[in-house]
């Protein structure tokens, strides 16, 4: 089970700009415990996904993991999640030729499909992905909730042609993840008979992963869904407790919201000591920030990485403005490990590592930026992962999924919608010639008539 120590946020181990447990008496936190009990925003239905029948997927995964290939189409929480299991679950994936080291997953056939996730819309990814998997050998999975996305709209249309070009028959390659009921995707997938899987309505992107939106490219890589389920479970049942003080998720969300409160902590630093946990940290940062990002409300959210980041980042954490929290995320047990070799005895330079290990350094390095960081009075919040496997991603993927919600609703903002993004949408649906948005296109055309000061 994964640990979060919170002493780096009190003032007994950072002094003045820590938080003392008086100052969480201010926390309302029968109101949350009824929001979260009565739904109070549909979008809550997240809570639920650990419990949810997930044959379908499973049954599909299987049939994705039969291909040489996997592309997946999608932006947002569309695409991070699905990231971060790959990255953190089967680093290397399509650098690994068969047989794989042990503790890498194999899919059916050891590393295949080869995954390859475009959310963006650099055409030069795409001539690349297309340039490297042939579409013969590919299955596609298309994931847009809202079916309305133009970034994979656009991308599926080039890869709808790519197929028919090439008398590839779409029903057979495709795999869409939309709404269950509504939308462009649901419509072409009841038209043409497509495979799809539902994203349960009551869930918003940014926190579906484990629905069928992370958990099919899981399955198809072969990695047990069940297992996250399980991890968010454990974790569910912990999170949901109703004593602030004993509840992890209560306990990070007020006392990150705290420090920003009574010592204008405004940015929120994640920090795994892992390469593997690199795209999970982008994960956090959407989830962090588009949810928590209105009403002049919200956290910045910067990524870094142990140790790599202690050689150009940390010195800012250590002795910069006054204004980060420092998430760490250590890891117990890499599951791998190196010794450094008695070579270079006479030199005492070098010859201090010999004998020790690497899962030993990093493990040391983590823990002296912890303690440097308390000594200089600066807050920092710890979590111990036991082990990077799926039962522990799934601990995290929930445990920040509802410390983001319960955060939003500290705050009083509806912590699933992002109204911020709709109007650069608007712009774009307007300038590509979407009906309805016809005075979008005015204005964009007016804005880059203006002149604006351009050296
Ligand atoms: O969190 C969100 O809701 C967004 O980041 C969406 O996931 C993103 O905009 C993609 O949306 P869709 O899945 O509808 O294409």
């Amino acid at each position: 089970m994964i640990n979060i120590n919170f002493s780096g946020l009190m003032q007994d181990s950072i002094g003045k700009n820590g938080l003392t447990m008086n100052d969480f008496n201010s926390i309302d936190i029968k109101k949350i415990n009824e929001s979260l009990m009565s739904r109070k925003y549909p979008e809550l239905e997240f809570l639920d996904l650990h419990k949810a029948d997930t044959s379908q997927i499973k049954e599909l995964g299987k049939y994705a993991g039969g291909f040489e290939n996997f592309i997946l189409l999608g932006i947002g929480g569309s695409a991070l999640g699905p990231r971060s299991i790959l990255e953190a679950l089967s680093p290397f994936h399509n650098l690994v030729i068969p047989p794989h080291p042990p503790f890498l997953k194999g899919g059916v056939g050891g590393l295949k499909p080869r995954v390859f996730i475009y959310d963006n819309v650099d055409p030069v990814t795409l001539k690349n992905i297309l340039g490297i998997a042939d579409l013969k050998n590919t299955v596609i999975n298309v994931i847009t909730k809202s079916g309305s996305t133009a970034e994979t709209i656009a991308s599926f249309m080039i890869i709808w042609q790519k197929l028919k070009e090439q008398s590839l028959k779409a029903e057979g390659h495709l795999i869409v993840t939309t709404d269950p009921e509504k939308g462009n995707l649901r419509k072409i997938v009841n038209d043409y008979g497509l495979r799809s899987l539902p994203v349960p309505q009551g869930v918003g992107g940014r926190y579906s992963v484990l629905s069928s939106v992370g958990l099919l490219l899981a399955e198809a890589i072969g990695i047990d869904s069940d297992e996250m389920l399980k991890g968010a479970k454990d974790i569910h049942d912990r999170c949901m407790n109703q004593d602030l003080r004993q509840n992890p998720a209560y306990m990070f969300a007020s006392g990150l919201y705290l420090t920003q409160q009574l010592k204008n902590r405004n940015i929120t630093v994640i920090m795994p000591y892992a390469d593997r946990l690199k795209s999970f940290s982008e994960w956090f940062c959407q989830l962090w920030a588009e949810s928590l990002g209105k009403e002049g409300r919200g956290f910045t959210p910067y990524p870094s990485v142990g140790t790599t980041d202690q050689h150009s980042q940390l010195q800012l954490w250590m002795e910069g403005p006054e204004d980060k929290v420092v998430v760490f995320l250590s890891v117990e047990d890499y599951g791998a490990d190196l010794e450094i070799p008695a070579v270079f005895q006479d030199m005492e330079g070098l010859s201090y590592l010999s004998g020790h290990t690497l899962g030993e350094l990093i493990k040391i390095e983590q823990e002296a930026s912890e303690i440097a960081l308390t000594k200089n009075g600066r807050p920092g919040i710890t979590i111990k992962i036991p082990k990077i496997d799926a039962y522990h991603l799934g601990q995290l993927f929930h445990f920040f999924e509802i410390s983001t919600a319960v955060t939003g609703l500290l705050y009083g903002i509806n912590p699933f919608n992002q109204p911020g993004v709709e109007e650069g949408k608007n712009l774009t649906y307007g300038m590509m010639g979407k009906k309805g948005y016809e005075d979008r296109k005015k204005e964009f055309e007016s804005y880059r008539q203006r002149n604006p000061l351009s050296l």
